[in-house]
């Protein structure tokens, strides 16, 4: 049995304003009908799955709920962290929840991900499995296609033809850009995808070791816990106590039984409006248009209104993100669309 863990507790600043700190990018109906999380929720339901463990904070609790209850998972378990203590001290978490079953396995699921071809992602995971019924930590890897530096980076001694899993040589978190420009050029890296496997006694097994300061906290959390509603709230002194740190520094970088599988299932983290364009079909010109739209002239522009009755009209625009919503409007260039978490940080500073 696979316990799915959804990684919910990010406020996604890039994509302003569609995404705010009240209602981040996850729960937005950014690409379809279902949101983000939704999505998560679907692809890792049906034949062996277990329901749910939603990782999430104090203010997402409700959408956390409702979004799975309208997918038909009301058993989904979503525990609240009373503070946002990043992906280490929440993973860990959901492990020692599950510690009395410490040969089921966790799938850690980021909720803001896309994946577009699910059989394959499915396929993926299989593989994963036989692997890390060996003790090994699996994760899964994208091949890259720029020198990103806000991901994870696996070298591997080859990249594999298809799904099978592949001793990691090493994990290197958001390198700086001339690091990642050298890997990029070795061939032999792919990227971390930010969803892992494992069983649950490896992974705090792992932690003992080489984050043992996190367990105690954790544990802790967890004794002080109490059922609300038909969430479990963690203890929140016990749970500030962990440091903030995320998964991929306090673990991946560190362990020792690392594996890879190479997934090709269309993925994208959907970071930016950039992002989001190239995942929305551009037409010939590289226009994409979503809701009350009209563009005349328009090119490599990704154009948007959230609302029926806002007409938005680009005339002449190359190279632009226009996103419109009832109370904000972003226009902006659209090469930089990841300094849009700046404007969000202007913003607050100006409150
Ligand atoms: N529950 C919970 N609590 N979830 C969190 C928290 C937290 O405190 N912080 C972040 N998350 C969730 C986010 O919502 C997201 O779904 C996931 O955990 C990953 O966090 P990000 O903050 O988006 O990480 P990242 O994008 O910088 O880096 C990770 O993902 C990359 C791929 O998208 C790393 O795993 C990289 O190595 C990887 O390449
Ligand atoms: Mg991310």
């Amino acid at each position: 049995m696979i316990h799915p863990v959804i990684l919910c507790g990010g406020s996604g600043t890039r994509l302003w304003p569609a995404s705010r700190k009240a209602y981040p990018k996850q729960f937005a109906p950014l690409i379809s009908e279902q949101s983000l999380y939704q999505m998560a929720l679907q692809r890792l339901t049906g034949e062996g799955f277990a329901a749910p463990l939603v990782m999430t904070g104090d203010d997402f609790r409700f959408m956390a709920s409702e979004q799975a209850a309208e997918m038909g998972l009301s058993d989904a378990r979503i525990v609240i962290e009373p503070a946002a203590r990043d992906t280490a001290p929440a993973i860990l978490t959901a492990a020692l929840l599950l510690k009395d079953t410490p040969d089921a396995m966790m799938l850690i699921a980021p909720s803001d991900h896309v994946i577009g071809d699910v059989p394959a992602f499915l396929k993926a995971i299989e593989a994963a499995k036989t692997a890390s019924e060996t003790g090994a930590l699996v994760t899964f890897g994208i091949t890259p296609d720029r020198a990103e530096t806000g991901y994870g980076y696996l070298e591997l001694p080859q990249i594999p033809d298809g799904p099978q899993a592949v001793n990691l040589n090493s994990f290197r978190e958001k390198p700086d850009a001339e690091t990642a420009q050298q890997m990029l050029d070795a061939g032999n890296y792919l990227w971390n995808a930010g969803i892992f496997l494992f069983r649950v006694a490896d992974i705090i097994a792992a932690f003992e070791t080489h984050a043992p300061d996190l367990v105690g906290p954790c544990q802790g959390a967890i004794d002080a816990g109490a059922e609300d509603l038909n969430f479990f709230r963690l203890g929140a002194d016990d749970y500030a106590r962990a440091a903030a740190i995320s998964f991929d520094y306090a673990i991946m970088e560190k362990a020792t039984s690392v594996m890879a599988v190479p997934l090709s299932c269309a993925w994208s983290d959907l970071g930016s409006w950039d992002a989001l364009w190239q995942t929305q079909n551009p037409d010939e010109n590289g226009l994409v248009a979503i809701g009350a739209v009209t563009a005349l002239e328009c090119t490599n522009s990704y154009l948007r209104s959230e609302e029926d009755t806002l007409q938005l009209v680009g005339l002449g625009l190359d190279n632009i993100v226009a996103v419109a919503m009832r109370d904000a409007v972003l226009v902006a260039d659209k090469s930089r669309s990841q300094d849009v978490k700046a404007i969000v940080g202007a913003l607050r500073a100006q409150k």
